[in-house]
């Protein structure tokens, strides 16, 4: 699905239906080639593939593969896809180290990247990748090293599974961290100049508006947690 000149969003077919959801939202990213972000399943790549063929994007033009966090649902295509068209695998050196140690939590059911499976180790800062320049924060709440992506020229925030449309990401798997999700929420609400968020699972929030709205219902929700001695 095609929301820009430079902006593809492949959503998961569950939508934000977690008792269902086996795979992450995509997106794709146009540059001087293509920017990946969260792959998803196995299982799911040959679907993805013909998806963005359908969009008139070539799989092979896959420069960048960046991942938001380590959990199986993002994470588990990337290896194959980067080996097929050489493409460079970026995650956060904070979450590399969280994904070697929560292996057996997450991976039980999903094929765990193998040591010959080379990733480049990002840290919060700019990344340019295909000639986009990606601002990268460090997020964690959900997962200790998971990060957001901001696109300023498109106006583009990546939440990953820090939040999602009406609702914050877990917090209660291993590596969750309320307070350290209350403060990446809070950051990523001041940022300016954003008018479309896509998440990691969930329908895009595609104008201001909705993004002012969806930041109130986020913090209603962490207030109630606070109260109720949750978070
Ligand atoms: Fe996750």
């Amino acid at each position: 699905m095609q929301l820009s000149d430079d902006v593809f969003f492949y959503p998961s077919p569950a939508g934000l239906d977690f008792s269902k959801e086996i795979c992450a939202n995509t997106v794709v990213l146009k540059g001087r080639k293509l920017v990946l972000i969260d792959p998803g399943i196995k299982d799911r790549l040959s679907d993805l593939m013909e998806r963005m063929a359908s969009d008139g994007l070539n799989p092979v033009d896959v420069e960048y593969i960046i991942l938001t966090h380590s959990h199986p649902d993002h994470l588990e295509a990337a290896p194959d896809l980067a080996e097929k068209f050489g493409s460079r695998l970026i995650i956060s050196r904070i979450e590399y180290e969280f994904m070697k140690d929560s292996a057996k939590v997450f991976f039980a059911n999903h094929q765990f990247p193998g040591p010959e499976v080379i990733f480049e180790l990002q840290e919060e800062g700019t990344l340019t990748a295909s000639g986009l320049e990606l601002k990268i924060f460090l997020t964690p709440g959900h997962s200790p090293g998971s990060i957001s992506i901001l696109w300023p020229k498109g106006k583009l925030l990546l939440t990953g599974d820090l939040y999602f449309p009406g609702t914050i990401g877990a917090i209660n798997l291993y590596g969750g961290n309320p307070g350290a999700m209350y403060k990446s929420v809070s950051r990523l609400r001041d940022l300016g100049g954003v008018e479309m968020v896509l998440c990691g699972h969930g329908p895009a929030i595609i104008d201001r508006d909705m993004i002012i709205q969806n930041y109130r219902a986020l913090f209603a929700e962490i207030a109630a947690k606070k109260a109720a001695g949750v978070m």
